[in-house]
């Protein structure tokens, strides 16, 4: 090799271990001949355990993959998938991929293998969802405001003639327990219809400087109270060199009280819910354009039934609910709060294993 090939080859070595996207390149037997260091960070994989290894075995549960890499190998033409593919990972959740496959050519024009590229399209999809939760509450808004102005109407009627039959009644007829029932629940449902115009009425937070470690024990104490029936041992893994943060101590409190009373409700007897602070050791973007900010994660997670596949999606969407008693604007509730205060809320979950809610607040705000 002349100096010249030299300094290309130095060159193209620099280019693949700065590129942002994996790049592995396999043999004609599929033997795994190149693994960038991005590869690395998106697979789960070490250079060392990626080489020499057969493409299917590394890959094994991301068919979708191989099928690409192999209609590529065969049909001796590059091809891209449209489609986010899922990439299995060995410790960590899959990640959606875009991908694209090419064979690759000696000089000579004979077929040695192929290249795969993969791009990590986890943020665009976290993003995207953001934006789709945001539409949701927008259309909540215009929705709960009408329904309320014409429910608050007659409910205020129903509400005053319970009150004026209540007075014609004699102070020891039996009736009068019936209109002490209806005067209680028009309350109810005009708590309700304040509790959903609260979640889609932009209101001014009240910024404060607040102990994260102290509303979570707060709000900890008080969930030990509500559920007598239950066996929950609570564990608190709190990093006390969390500073203050500035935030609305009102709203976090009930942000948090959604998220156990939540985990608690999950038990049917007993479990475990561990709520665990830490400062993210990595900066996050919270939206396109704006600064970086380090961000504190709080994780509240329990060992109970965790949430089917087919409810995910819904989890968040308001009035959706699986429990006989709830009305599923919890975490609707949440989501609101902590779009309030520019952070943003994960949930992953495995059937019989349990569920973790993951909040992450902006540690300083710009
Ligand atoms: N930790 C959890 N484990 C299992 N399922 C959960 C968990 N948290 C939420 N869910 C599911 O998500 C649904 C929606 O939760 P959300 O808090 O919005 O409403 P809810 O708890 O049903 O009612 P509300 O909070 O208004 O009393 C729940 O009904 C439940 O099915
Ligand atoms: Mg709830």
């Amino acid at each position: 090799m002349n100096n010249g090939e030299q300094k290309d080859r130095s060159l193209y070595m620099r280019v693949l271990e700065n590129m942002e996207e994996a790049v592995i390149a396999i043999d004609d037997a599929e033997l795994i001949v190149l693994f960038n260091p991005a590869a690395q960070i998106c697979t789960g994989y070490s250079e060392r355990q990626a080489l020499k290894r057969p493409l299917g075995d590394l890959f094994s549960s991301s068919s979708e993959l191989l099928r690409l890499v192999r209609a590529a190998l065969q049909s001796g033409r590059s091809i891209t998938s449209h489609e986010d593919i899922l990439l299995h990972r060995p410790l960590a959740e899959p990640l959606p991929v875009g991908l694209s496959a090419s064979p690759l050519f000696t000089r000579n024009g004979e077929q040695e293998g192929a290249v795969v590229i993969l791009r990590d399209h986890s943020q665009i999809r976290e993003l995207e969802e953001t934006v789709r939760q945001a539409d949701r509450l927008a259309m909540l808004g215009t929705l709960a405001a009408g329904l309320a102005h014409e429910i608050k109407n007659p409910l205020g009627g129903i509400k005053g003639a319970a009150q004026l039959l209540n007075l014609e009644l004699p102070p020891e007829n039996p009736l009068r327990e019936y209109t002490r029932v209806m005067t209680r629940e028009v309350n109810r449902v005009n708590d309700l219809i304040e509790e959903l115009l609260d979640l889609t009425r932009p209101r001014p937070t009240q910024l404060s400087e607040v102990n994260l470690s102290r509303i979570l024990a707060d709000q900890v104490l008080l969930q030990k109270q509500s559920h007598p029936d239950k066996q929950i041992n609570y564990q608190m893994q709190l990093d006390p060199s969390i500073p203050p943060i500035k935030g609305d101590e009102t709203l976090l409190s009930r942000l948090f009280l959604n998220l156990l009373k939540n985990a608690a409700e999950a038990f049917e007897t007993d479990g475990i819910i561990t709520i665990t602070s830490r400062i993210a050791g990595q900066y996050l973007f919270n939206k396109p354009g704006e600064r970086p900010v380090p961000m504190v994660t709080v994780e509240i997670q329990d060992n109970g039934p965790g949430i089917p596949p087919d409810e995910l999606d819904r989890i968040f969407t308001p009035f959706f609910t699986t429990k006989t008693k709830g009305c599923g604007l919890g975490l609707a509730i949440c989501q609101k709060i902590i779009s309030e205060h520019q952070g943003s809320l994960r949930v992953s979950t495995q059937l019989k294993q349990g569920t973790t809610f993951t909040v992450s607040l902006p540690l300083k705000r710009g």
